[in-house]
């Protein structure tokens, strides 16, 4: 048995301020397994963003243990195994699409990718941007940028990435074509996936796994594992027992709201 990519006991994460404290998750334990993909789904405010900032040791808890892929979140990110894709893809507008990709070997201190990953370019036909190299942010569609802050995350060839609603301002049939592009890179690259989103429809169809939270605290509602095909395309949204599974989400995330 390999270590879990992500295992989480009891963690809790209060924000303290002068006025007041927030509780934004409160004993929170799950485990993802090496190259599972997990949904984080519930509300705005229920700390999605703050459980992958924990993961991605960009915050401490103030309760509870974490590994990262055997790892604590701090070695995790030290050893460079973890990819990060923000809902606003984040490009510098002045760099063209294949020197975005390549600007982690600028500022991330590695001058060199490790031997056999793939290269910028080749990361940029990964996610179907073959021909696109030389153009700049603003002549990319939304989606099109996206693409490129996803090649950009996998640069490296992190074993696990997260996601933090990377297609959530996207209009929905771009959205589900990403989704679905998505599902491929996830089987291509073999890495570990853990993605945040307030869409049932998003979570069921990407994941193996959904972790539902509940707001006001932030806390574990209900963890499901998704038991669709492997391969699956957009039409699985209309079968019978896709349509049980998202009712079955949204009777959790009712169950959590007060
Ligand atoms: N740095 C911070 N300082 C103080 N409070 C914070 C901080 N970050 C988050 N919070 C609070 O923690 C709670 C959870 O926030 P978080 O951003 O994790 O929610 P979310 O589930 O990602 O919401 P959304 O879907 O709107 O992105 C919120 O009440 C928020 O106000
Ligand atoms: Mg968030």
């Amino acid at each position: 048995m390999h270590a879990p990519a992500v295992d989480c006991h009891g963690v809790s994460v209060r924000f303290l301020s002068e006025r007041r404290t927030v509780t934004a998750l409160e004993d929170v334990s799950f485990s993802v397994q090496p190259g599972g993909f997990t949904s984080l789904l519930g509300p705005s405010g229920c700390g999605k963003s703050t459980l992958l900032r924990v993961v991605a040791d960009l915050i401490a808890p103030s309760e509870g243990q974490i590994s990262v892929l055997g790892l604590s979140p701090e070695e995790a990110r030290k050893d460079r195994s973890l990819g990060f894709v923000f809902q606003d893809a984040a490009l510098l507008p002045w760099r063209t699409a294949l020197q975005n990709v390549e600007l982690p070997l600028e500022v991330g201190g590695r001058r060199s990718l490790p031997t056999g990953a793939a290269t910028p370019r080749e990361l940029l036909a990964l996610v179907g941007l073959a021909g696109w190299e030389n153009s700049y942010p603003h002549e990319l569609s939304g989606g099109m940028r996206q693409r490129v802050a996803i090649a950009r995350a996998l640069l490296g060839g992190p074993r696990l990435l997260l996601m933090d609603e990377p297609f959530g301002a996207l209009d929905e049939i771009t959205r589900d074509r990403l989704n679905e592009e998505l599902r491929r890179i996830w089987a291509e690259t073999g890495a570990t996936i853990l993605f945040v989103t307030h869409s049932v429809y998003e979570a069921v169809f990407l994941a193996d796994q959904v972790l539902v939270l509940a707001a006001n605290p932030g806390r574990v509602a209900a963890v499901e594992t998704i038991d669709l095909p492997r391969d699956r395309d957009l039409l699985i949204r209309d079968t019978a027992a896709f349509v049980a599974i998202a009712a079955r989400m949204r009777t959790h995330l009712g169950k959590g709201t007060h």
